[in-house]
């Protein structure tokens, strides 16, 4: 089924009003908004969100397994990434979920666009999932941080409707074909064989990220053997 969009000028955060939609009942249901006051990233970071940014907040039920949602975060950073291209820009994945572009021979990127995942329901089962999906569009690339970039800066405005419309189109695609979802993202990323330090609860990880799982956990060779990385923070090590 395809999404219905509610449209706004300006939120404090579509992840919170999509939210309110999920527990509603909401599904099939893209809250978007041309500008976020109170946007969120990961880890509780601030979210810069000034008008001319795609700020979206996706809500669906799906039948799966809570442990299966992080396929959806990652269809959600192919999906940004996949539009990204199509407007001109050298998008590529950071595992997890952040959409950043390449600069220079260093390993340095600068960060397009990124995915916030919440959900709710039992372990063995999802009452409701809200993506939210973030992608620097027509923003000028100095009011953003400074680690960031905007496809102005990179290739030029899009056609925001007809971007965000292409958006939720190729996540709706990629939800239909869970199978395609990995090998996506494995196309687009950055990470494999790269050196990395993850950051996660449990301690940090470092050696080279060698392979993805099917729900999208990270395999780092480390000096002590292999460790599967579900969730964290990924930083790229100079070679
Ligand atoms: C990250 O990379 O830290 C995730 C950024 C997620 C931003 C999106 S914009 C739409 C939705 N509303 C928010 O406040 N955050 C997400």
């Amino acid at each position: 089924a395809p999404f219905s969009v509610e449209y706004h000028d300006s939120v404090a955060n579509t992840n919170e009003l999509a939210r309110e939609r999920a527990v509603d009942g909401a599904t099939n249901l893209a809250v978007l908004a041309d500008e976020q006051t109170g946007g969120r990233g990961r880890l509780e970071r601030e979210w810069s969100s000034p008008p001319g940014g795609v700020w979206v907040s996706l809500v669906t039920r799906p039948a799966i397994a809570p442990s299966q949602a992080p396929l959806y975060t990652l269809a959600a950073a192919v999906s940004a990434t996949r539009v990204a291209r199509e407007a001109g820009v050298d998008a590529r994945i950071k595992w997890p979920n952040d959409v950043v572009i390449p600069e220079g021979e260093d390993g340095d990127y600068r960060k397009l666009a990124g995915v916030l995942t919440e959900m709710e329901g039992e372990t063995d089962r999802i009452e409701w999932l809200v993506v939210g999906i973030g992608i620097n569009a027509n923003v000028d690339a100095d009011v953003l941080p400074e680690e960031a970039t905007s496809v102005r800066e990179e290739a030029g405005d899009v056609d925001r409707r007809r971007f965000v419309q292409r958006l939720i189109e190729e996540f709706d695609r990629l939800r239909g074909t869970v199978d395609e979802i990995v090998p996506a993202w494995r196309e687009l990323t950055l990470t494999l064989g790269q050196r990395v330090r993850v950051d996660r609860p449990a301690g940090e990880v470092v050696g080279e990220a060698v392979n993805v799982t099917e729900s999208g956990a990270l395999v780092v060779e480390t000096e002590d053997g292999r460790e599967t990385v579900s969730a964290g923070d990924c930083e790229h090590l100079r070679p």
